[in-house]
């Protein structure tokens, strides 16, 4: 990980990254959906949001979470006085899978050089995840009903799982804690700044989990 990227590189190499991610063709996506969604955002965005993979309205705008769900992603980030422009947000997977099927793991593996790339490009001090899915693809074994809201200590940047927009828009307990869940993440962005907590651990077992993503 290359630590000293200037802001205009990361512009550029992401630019880049984001026209590779569109003429890519290394799994079946490809064929069926419309169009690739690399991510939208701040290419220096200190919180990085990762979902799922695109859906109906994702796939015929090529921007991440357009739909119901991204609209309360919206008004989630209104909340704590931020906007689209100042985070970044992407996902697992860069292509509508058909029916909006859940991805298949060779899809997710095709795919997870790209989103390697965005968060060493980017280099968050915070990766939110939305749902289960993205929340399993850095810990495999967790349980989204407890680890939610839960920070977890990675090398390079604090994981925070958080419960799926569109979850929430079905249930509303899960939108309630989502709500709340949500309202912490300025003050993890803070105690990473001011070194309270430290995005590097090497005794931390989730290192493991990332040298596999590696
Ligand atoms: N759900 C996701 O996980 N990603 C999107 O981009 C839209 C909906």
């Amino acid at each position: 990980m290359n630590k000293d990227l200037k802001p205009k590189d990361k512009k550029k190499f992401l630019e880049k990254l984001a026209s590779e991610i569109k003429s890519c063709q290394k799994c079946g996506l490809c064929k069926t959906a419309t169009q690739a969604v690399p991510g939208d955002g701040h290419y220096n965005a200190d919180i990085m949001f990762i979902g799922e993979a695109p859906g109906f309205y994702e796939d015929r705008d090529g921007i991440p979470f357009v739909g119901r769900a991204g609209k309360l992603l919206d008004f989630l980030l209104h909340q704590i006085n931020l906007a689209r422009k100042d985070i970044y947000i992407t996902n697992i997977v860069k292509h509508r899978p058909p029916e909006n099927r859940d991805p298949t793991e060779a899809e997710i593996l095709a795919c997870q050089p790209f989103l390697k790339k965005q968060i060493e490009i980017i280099q968050p001090k915070v990766i939110a995840t939305l749902g289960r899915y993205a929340m399993n693809y850095f810990l495999p074994n967790a349980k989204i009903s407890a680890s939610h809201g839960v920070e977890v200590i990675m090398p390079n940047y604090v994981l925070y799982p958080l419960y799926h927009p569109a979850a929430a828009l079905r249930n509303g307990t899960v939108k309630k804690t989502l709500i709340l869940d949500f309202l912490r993440l300025p003050e993890i962005v803070k105690k990473v700044e001011s070194g309270e907590i430290e995005a590097k651990d090497q005794n931390n077992e989730n290192n493991a989990q990332y040298e596999l993503l590696k």
